[in-house]
């Protein structure tokens, strides 16, 4: 009796703090429902195989439920044999189609027929900041999937870029959460308008690859809800992806694929994901707990390991109930559906189509970002110039395989090399000289993969090479950067500089020649301090697919005005970014706590006043774009309505050119911290020369909002809020403040 007293009498003091604190918080700001979005009706599932599916269930026995919930094979998890269902077939992802590989090892089949498209990797494709672009690109490898009969494309991987040295960052879009969603929503609608189901990954927090498989990621939760989830709610709730891939990390103690939190409550419940969530190969720890915290497919080497004889035995000592397992069947049976697996009218892809290729053209030469043009050296005169020396390996390797991340078969990969020569055929003399050599320090680690050091050191005799043709040559394009190798799944960079002694070369190359142009091949940001100080000229190009080489040249000759601008910011040094400056990477005893909180990518150097090398949104073209008249639909606002904007934007110069406009909001009074500015809206547009286009973009208001971490909810403070209007995070050309009421 006393102890009920006591609940009850506690209770009612709850009861009362909260109303305490509601009430403070309605006051001040306006609570949204930000989770109560429903799916978006023209994406995702379609409620009308539900009956169906029910039907189904009633005729499997427990074996065969638990048979289509492991895999059976590297790709593959079960299907149901005895009604003519096949298997569940799965491919990486993300940038191209992986080759077909034995059933039960990772060793390929060698097959004639299994090489596809490259599309430049996803780093590119933020890039671009071009949402239709990221759709043709979903339609198109979407295609390439169907063609080779999969079901599910493990990408886009999404994750938040928190340190420029993670070592997949190449495959993720941005550190910004509304740029990383809006290119993902578009790859996801197109992946699944060819009845492929897109699979999200690495759900969530899989922020470095350094101690990925055990390491145990503690983020407050509002930079949880601002900043790393938003990608996944967008492409659950507005994209409706069909699958997600849950995580080899733990976060807060548990597990990614065993994580009641991030699986359940949040992805299936708040979100209302009603596909499957697979684990990442081999990230699956447990057979009952992972069961019951919302894994619903066990992939990997050795899959099957929980959820097969063990998760039948659980459910037959009633360990777990046959619910569980049925809600995971009819997510799969959803996701078969969906796709439409067993139905005549699936699309038949196609792989390597023209339009395929033309999706990878476009993305390369809309991609690449000129950082610094300062002598006006680009683009080159193909009548002036008589020679040019072509200078470093980066311009004859090629990208889509190496390190541990899944390659992709390409079916032909243009070097930058190939792209330059046929672009100048006869009439220009180029000069190659190999500038530097690619070699590792190879440690045994004793696991399946070894830790590969890029060697820093030049190599004296190559430079000497360079520095002749550099001498006797109009340009010399120094293509430095990174490799596939270097920039890989399982481990992290340890330095952003560039490897085997690419600094000197550069250095060397300078002394020679005046016109030096440094193309920096890689998919994140690398220490420029040098190529900046001796280099007029700096193109970012990517590892940018098997268009590659042609789309450069067209951009270095100006048939394409540069239109990329930076998806990531480029720091002076390593130590400069939150996370490092923090000493919160990567960790300690295998733990890493994000201590800068929602401070990430340029929201830190804003609010801290830090000076980046090449901010987010950095880009520049061959023309000018001047901008004017921002202006909004009203000056205050209700919570519930949408802010308009106008602005005028003007090409000011010769070439025709591609403009991203970025605008930029900060409260002007918070009762928390909030970043210098947030990224609420961006739109590209085509302007002829001299042509002048009023440029309209909407606001959510609700995307103003703040994570309320004591109230649980999403808060929209009420006040003036500046509204920036930007060619990059750093070159805000014009502000105006609206109130919200
Ligand atoms: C990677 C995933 C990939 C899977 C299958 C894992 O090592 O983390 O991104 O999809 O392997 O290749």
């Amino acid at each position: 009796m006393i102890k009920k007293n006591r609940e009850f009498a506690w209770r009612i003091n709850l009861h009362f703090l909260t109303s305490v604190l509601v009430f403070v918080l309605y006051s001040a700001c306006v609570p949204v429902h930000q989770d109560e979005s429903p799916i978006a009706k023209e994406y995702g599932f379609d409620d009308k195989y539900e009956p169906k599916i029910d039907s189904i269930l009633e005729l499997l026995t427990l074996e065969e439920k638990i048979h289509m919930i492991h895999g059976n094979g590297m790709f593959v998890s079960g299907g149901i044999e005895k009604l003519g269902i096949p298997d569940l077939t799965y491919t990486d992802g993300p940038t191209g189609i992986r080759e077909e590989l034995e059933r039960h090892s990772w060793d390929p089949l060698n097959m004639d027929n299994d090489s596809v498209t490259f599309f430049p990797t996803g780093t590119a494709l933020a890039a671009t900041w071009n949402t239709d672009l990221s759709l043709r690109y979903g339609k198109a490898i979407g295609n390439e999937a169907n063609a080779r009969r999969k079901d599910i494309l493990l990408g886009p991987g999404v994750n938040i870029i928190r340190t420029p040295v993670c070592g997949r960052n190449f495959e993720y879009f941005s550190e910004d959460p509304l740029l990383a969603s809006d290119i993902a929503v578009g790859y996801i609608r197109g992946v699944q308008e060819r009845d492929v189901a897109a699979c999200v990954k690495h759900y969530a927090l899989n922020n470095q690859e350094y101690q990925r498989w055990i390491i145990d990621v503690e983020v407050d939760e509002r930079a949880l809800r601002e900043i790393y989830l938003p990608v996944y709610k967008s492409a659950a709730i507005d994209a409706g992806a069909y699958s997600f891939m849950g995580s080899y990390n733990k976060f807060r103690g548990d597990y990614v694929c065993e994580n009641d939190y991030l699986l359940n409550r949040i992805l299936k419940d708040e979100w209302g994901f009603k596909g499957i969530v697979v684990s990442d190969w081999g990230a699956t720890h447990s057979t009952v707990k992972a069961a019951k915290n919302g894994l619903d497919i066990e992939m990997g080497g050795k899959s099957g390991q929980h959820f097969f004889a063990l998760l039948a035995d659980s459910v037959r000592a009633g360990l777990v109930s046959e619910q569980i397992i049925d809600d995971k069947i009819r997510r799969i049976l959803r996701v078969m559906f969906n796709c439409k697996k067993m139905d005549s009218t699936r699309i038949q892809g196609q792989t390597n189509s023209p339009e395929n290729i033309q999706v990878a053209y476009d993305v390369a030469s809309e991609s690449i970002t000129l950082l610094k043009n300062t002598k006006g050296l680009l683009p080159l005169n193909s009548q002036e110039i008589k020679s040019i020396a072509a200078i470093g390996e980066n311009a004859v390797n090629r990208y889509a395989k190496g390190g541990f991340t899944a390659g992709v078969k390409a079916r032909y990969e243009v070097s930058l090399l190939e792209g330059l020569q046929k672009k100048v055929g006869d009439k220009t003399a180029i000069h190659y000289a190999r500038g530097y050599k690619e070699e590792f320090v190879v440690v045994d680690t004793g696991g399946r993969w070894p830790y590969m050091y890029p060697d820093p050191d030049p190599d004296e005799a190559l430079i000497r090479e360079a520095v002749e043709v550099a001498k006797k040559s109009d340009v010399a394009i120094i293509f430095a950067g990174n490799t596939r190798n270097v920039e890989t799944e399982v481990v992290d960079r340890e330095t952003l500089k560039f490897p085997f002694g690419q600094d000197e070369l550069i250095r060397a190359v300078s002394e020679v020649n005046t016109k030096v142009i440094v193309v920096v091949v890689a998919g994140a940001a690398c220490d420029l301090r040098y190529a900046d100080s001796l280099s007029s000229t700096i193109v970012y190009a990517w590892f940018n697919g098997s268009e590659a080489g042609n789309a450069l040249a067209d951009v270095l000759f100006g048939d394409v005005n540069p239109s990329g601008k930076l998806p990531f910011t480029i720091p002076v040094k390593l130590e400069d970014i939150g996370a490092h400056a923090m000493e919160a990477y990567p960790g300690k005893n295998f733990k890493v706590n994000y201590s800068e909180g929602i401070l990430v990518g340029y929201r830190w150097f804003d609010t801290r006043n830090i000076e980046p090398k090449y901010c987010f949104g950095h880009g520049l073209s061959y023309t000018t774009f001047e901008y004017s008249n921002l202006e909004t639909d009203k000056v205050n606002y209700l919570s519930d309505q949408d802010i308009i904007l106008h602005l005028m934007v003007e090409n000011t110069g010769n070439f025709p050119g591609k403009e991203t406009v970025q605008i930029y909001v900060k409260p002007l009074e918070s009762s928390v911290e909030r970043a210098e500015k947030e990224l609420k809206a961006f739109r590209k547009v085509a302007l002829k020369a001299g042509e002048k286009q009023k440029v309209k973009m909407e606001i959510d208001i609700r995307d103003l909002a703040y994570y309320n971490v004591a109230g649980k909810q999403w808060v929209i403070e009420r006040g003036p809020y500046k509204i920036m209007a930007g060619s990059s995070s750093r070159d805000i050309r014009e502000v105006t403040v609206v109130n919200i009421k």
